[in-house]
């Protein structure tokens, strides 16, 4: 049997399963203002008082969004596990290093490619739960703006109001567009994790997944349960950029999307032998 590792606690999973219900109908329904004529929005706009009732769940769920926002503060002051969380999701200078090497692997410039190991939370983790953070700090600010129009504008000029507009709008599609191509690509189609990575629903990663993503937590976790402590803030990148999958015992080497790997470095052999080098 494979072994897993804890990534959320239940708690975690719920605060997770209420943004994405709630991040999806914000999404849906902020949209559907914008562009009213789209084929998917006619259901809404056809429907009785659809686009008012829109305008109202938007809100509800603007609200909902900010009191998980609020609750998972709380989660992070009050908890044991949630400040060990703010300690993990701290910047620092590895995840520079390791996404410089990364980059470096992934254009060919490091022949092998380095291998990596990284923390609890990698440098693509901690970057996409900063930009949620301020970003539902952004959307709830310009949100309540857009809400109390007619309150705002007794005491600002109308550029503000349509500053917040703007911002309102571009970091939305922002927002979903981080969501589509950099969070979906992570947990649904990156060849590690394909069909999907399962955390969010069985709150666990194979210990595959946590050698590709989480070399260094996995050392520090197989250190603590020796008896044994790894100074993980302090350790040095080991390198840089991914394991190669098809180089690591746990990975599924049939999988399609392996081969592709396989196939792309094959490539590379063959230009480098070309080139005579
Ligand atoms: C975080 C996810 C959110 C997304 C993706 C989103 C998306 C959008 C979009 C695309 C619009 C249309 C903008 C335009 O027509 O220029 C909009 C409007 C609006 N949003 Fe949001 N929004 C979000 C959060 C919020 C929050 C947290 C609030 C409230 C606190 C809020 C309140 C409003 C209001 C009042 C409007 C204008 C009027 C209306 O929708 O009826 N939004 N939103």
């Amino acid at each position: 049997m494979t072994k897993k590792y804890l990534r959320l606690t239940v708690n975690e999973r719920f605060q997770h399963l209420n943004l994405m219900i709630n991040f999806s109908i914000l999404v849906i329904t902020g949209f559907a203002l914008k562009f009213p004529t789209a084929f998917w929005v006619s259901p809404i706009a056809e429907a009785p008082a659809g686009m008012t009732i829109r305008g109202f769940i938007h809100r509800l769920s603007g609200v909902a969004i900010l009191t998980l926002g609020g609750y998972h503060l709380l989660y992070l002051i009050f908890t044991e596990r949630g400040r060990q969380m703010v300690m993990d999701m701290l910047p620092r200078l590895k995840d520079a290093k390791d996404l410089w090497e990364t980059l470096k692997n992934n254009l060919f410039i490091n022949r092998p490619a380095k291998e990596i190991k990284m923390g609890r939370f990698n440098y693509k983790e901690k970057l996409e739960y900063l930009a949620l953070l301020w970003g539902t700090f952004i959307m709830g600010v310009t949100g309540f703006i857009l809400w109390y129009e007619v309150e705002w504008l007794k005491y600002f000029p109308k550029w503000t109001y349509d500053v917040a507009r703007a911002i309102h709008f571009y970091e939305a599609i922002l927002a979903t567009l981080a969501i589509i191509v950099w969070h979906f690509y992570s947990v649904l189609l990156d060849p590690d994790v394909y069909p999907m990575n399962w955390a969010w629903i069985t709150g666990h990663l194979t210990e595959h997944e946590m050698k590709v993503e989480h070399g260094l937590e996995l050392e520090r976790i197989e250190a603590s349960q020796k008896g044994e402590s790894l100074d993980v803030y302090g350790a040095a990148s080991a390198g840089g950029g991914r394991i190669d999958p098809s180089r690591q015992g746990g990975g599924d080497q049939n999988f399609h999307l392996h081969r592709l790997y396989d196939t792309v470095r094959n490539l590379n052999e063959a230009i480098k032998k070309w080139r005579g080098n």
